[in-house]
């Protein structure tokens, strides 16, 4: 289901709106909170982050006290949840399941107290004691004991009436079905959270995958899905654990704290948080809810943030309730985008292209109601704490394996490091040391000046970049060959056997020596075997400027190639230039060897593409590769463009639907006799060839007075 658009006024402030406005926002915000409870408890998969969410509640909430008015007897404030999704039989709470505020900053927790000192009239130097427990991001569940015996458990749905999942919940190991002890209340309902841990959300998102199931977004929701199956054999497959917090009916009050309470639970054969602390002060709480924070990622469990409640039962009594929470209790949510962990390790990653790219692996910690553990570090410059700009990032803290870091999630973009708790480094932590040899195939990487990147060079070999590479060198400005496209590269590599180009060209060869013939594959067929095969043997006889496009070397581009074509005789020649060359040493007066001066000094090759040439042929595997590949190939020259033509040096741009050439021969032809083709009209343009429907640049042409020829009139100039 989508989420309704937000309206115009979304953007408005609550105390800048009219009433008229307000109604108009309220309903919008009411219908879109609605939403969101519907994905989130009937149907396990939230659309935004709580954080997302929080905030649109409180807007409504605003909204609400600034025009009271509003307020209906439906009011979501009135109530916790949605209501419960249909398939299993209701249950009404004989205590209701509320729901807590919630508290983003130190300072709420701060006026937090002071609601409750206020509230109880206490003086300032009445110590006052709290529990504070880990919030455990699972589902909230009651389980009904009379005379000790478990007898029903119910779920929260919208906090007075909730879902029977008695059968299920029977299925827990971890749940008791007599509770233990001496003076166990006649009934005694008790009250907690299920919760799957990380490990187990991983293995079993991994087999619904191999399944073909839907994955979960996290351990919530496969929880939830978990126990909401109307086969209890399913939730008892799926390991599903409970922590006990509290409680509804209660017959005689087991204890009078919060604490004890929590002992109580635990005595009685629930599991209850080890976790939990009393903290006696403003300070303690905030100082647990940071150290929980930092613990966090090493928990087998979610939690999102912290809950404190005031200690003392019969305090709790007199503050009671207000709408849809206790005045006794808060949660303390952790900033829901951002989490720490730990950095397991970094990972390079060779992309499609040769990019190494670092990856941070992570403890699993779950962010903004996701599961991660990657993150992306960008690159070499970023693991040092050097930005893009060249300025320090993150005061200039580098990022070290075994360090605690803050992640940040937004949106859907990947997961990024934002910081590192310096206080957590271990000792042993060393920087990082970028590697300069590519994992996949041990070809030097490099990194070009200015670029923030580090480069694979064995583009011919490297097998992350293989299949891309196959991809560029028979495609249709290279090597050309009909029927071995981007689908047959992919077929073909993934079987072995076409690992390089070179392979190409052996191929027919292999296929008469094996037993598994190419034409028993799927597909296949005699016919479009020898079709294939004669294709390739088409292309034996391939100009040089092809061949070093279909290379694949960064930054040579087609026009790039046939430069280097017309300067270099033969592929050898460019070789071996490109392997006597010596760029400059960076010592002043340097300028490099002769071989280096001659390839800078190639009309129109500028420094970095020089480089890049030099880089591929300095690379033993591309010029083995390339080796392998001319035996089985010859390279015709190019022919030298004619510098007697009439459109010698002279700039054309072609448009439109031409008819008597494809683009492709018309540049060539343009090229050969001397011209430069340009993709777009100037005023350098000397001429603009258009076919019928030119559109943009034909008034591009008009503009800057470019003669505008036809088809026709082109021949007639080029005089044929
Ligand atoms: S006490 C009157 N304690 O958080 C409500 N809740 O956002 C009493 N939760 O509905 C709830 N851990 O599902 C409490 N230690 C904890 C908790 C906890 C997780 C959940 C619970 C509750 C929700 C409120």
């Amino acid at each position: 289901m989508a989420t309704p658009k937000p309206h115009r006024d979304s953007r408005l402030a609550v105390e800048e709106m009219t009433e008229r406005q307000a109604g108009r926002e309220y309903a919008r915000l009411e219908a879109e909170i609605k939403g969101h409870d519907e994905r989130y408890y009937q149907k396990d998969a939230p659309t935004v982050s709580d954080a997302d969410y929080d905030a649109l509640r409180r807007r409504y909430e605003a909204i609400e006290q600034r025009f009271p008015d509003l307020r209906t007897l439906d009011s979501l404030s009135r109530k916790v949840g949605a209501a419960p999704s249909r398939g299993f039989a209701k249950v009404r709470h004989a205590v209701p399941m509320l729901s807590l505020q919630n508290a983003f900053s130190e300072e709420d927790v701060g006026d937090f107290v002071g609601r409750i000192r206020r509230f109880l009239n206490l003086p300032e130097d009445e110590a006052l004691a709290f529990t504070a427990e880990p919030k455990i991001d699972g589902l909230s569940m009651s389980l009904r004991y009379e005379n000790g015996t478990f007898v029903k458990a119910a779920t929260r749905g919208d906090g007075f009436e909730g879902e029977d999942v008695t059968a299920n919940i029977r299925t827990l190991k971890e749940i008791p079905d007599r509770l233990k002890g001496k003076n166990i209340p006649a009934v005694c309902e008790a009250r907690g959270e299920v919760y799957m841990t990380k490990p187990d959300f991983l293995a079993l998102n991994k087999r619904q995958a191999e399944a073909g199931e839907p994955v979960f977004a996290n351990p919530r929701n496969s929880a939830a899905g978990s126990l909401r199956q109307k086969d209890a054999s399913v939730t008892a497959s799926r390991t599903l654990h409970f922590f006990a917090y509290g409680w509804g009916e209660m017959g005689e009050m087991p204890a009078q704290t919060q604490s004890g309470m929590l002992k109580w639970l635990k005595a009685a054969g629930f599991q209850t948080n080890p976790l939990w602390r009393l903290a006696r002060s403003v300070d303690d709480m905030l100082a647990f809810h940071r150290d929980i924070g930092l613990e966090r990622a090493k928990l087998d469990y979610d939690i999102d943030g912290v809950v404190y409640k005031l200690d003392r039962l019969d305090w709790q009594e007199r503050l009671g309730f207000v709408s849809r929470s206790p005045r006794w209790a808060i949660a303390h949510k952790f900033p829901a985008e951002r989490a720490t962990t730990v950095l397991r390790d970094i990972e390079i990653q060779v992309g499609r292209t040769g990019a190494l790219t670092p990856v941070a692996k992570l403890e699993p910690v779950t962010v903004g109601g996701v599961v991660v553990q990657n993150a992306s570090l960008h690159n070499e410059d970023y693991i040092k704490g050097i930005g893009n700009d060249g300025n320090p990032i993150r005061g200039g803290t580098d990022i070290r394996i075994g360090d605690t870091v803050t992640i940040q999630r937004a949106g859907d973009v990947i997961p990024q490091i934002v910081d590192v708790v310096l206080e957590l480094r271990p000792r042993s932590a060393r920087p990082y040391q970028f590697p300069d040899k590519c994992p996949a195939c041990g070809s030097h990487a490099v990194r070009e000046e200015d670029e923030a990147v580090r480069r694979c060079t064995g583009g011919l070999i490297c097998p992350a970049q293989q299949v891309e590479r196959l991809r560029h060198f028979v495609s249709r400005n290279a090597f050309d060959i009909e029927g071995f496209g981007e689908k047959q590269v992919q077929a073909f590599h993934a079987d072995g056997l076409v690992m390089e180009p070179a392979d190409i060209f052996t191929l027919a060869e292999r296929d008469r020596r094996s037993a598994k013939k190419l034409m028993d594959r799927e597909g296949y067929g005699e016919t479009s075997v020898k079709n294939l095969f004669d294709a390739i043997d088409a292309r034996r006889n391939v100009p040089l400027n092809r061949l070093i496009y279909a290379l694949g070397i960064r930054h040579i581009g087609e026009t790039n190639a046939r430069l280097l074509a017309l300067h270099y005789p033969t592929v050898e020649a460019l070789r071996d230039a490109a392997t006597a060359a010596k760029p400059p040493g960076g010592e002043k007066g340097d300028k490099g060897n002769d071989a280096w001066q001659e390839l800078n000094a190639t009309e129109g090759i500028g420094e970095v593409v020089a480089l890049a040439v030099v880089e591929f042929f300095k690379e033993k595997h591309n010029r083995e590769a390339l080796a392998r590949l001319l035996k089985e190939i010859d390279v015709t020259a190019l022919e030298r463009p004619r510098q007697d033509s009439p459109v010698a040096g002279k700039t054309v741009v072609f448009t439109g639907a031409l008819e008597k050439m494809t683009r492709d021969e018309a540049k060539a032809m343009a090229e050969r006799l001397g011209a430069k083709v340009a993709g777009s009209v100037s005023k350098k343009t000397d001429y603009l060839v258009a076919g019928p429907g030119a559109g943009s640049k034909l008034a591009e042409a008009k503009k800057h007075d470019v003669a505008v020829l036809s088809e026709d009139d082109w021949f007639k100039l080029i005089g044929h």
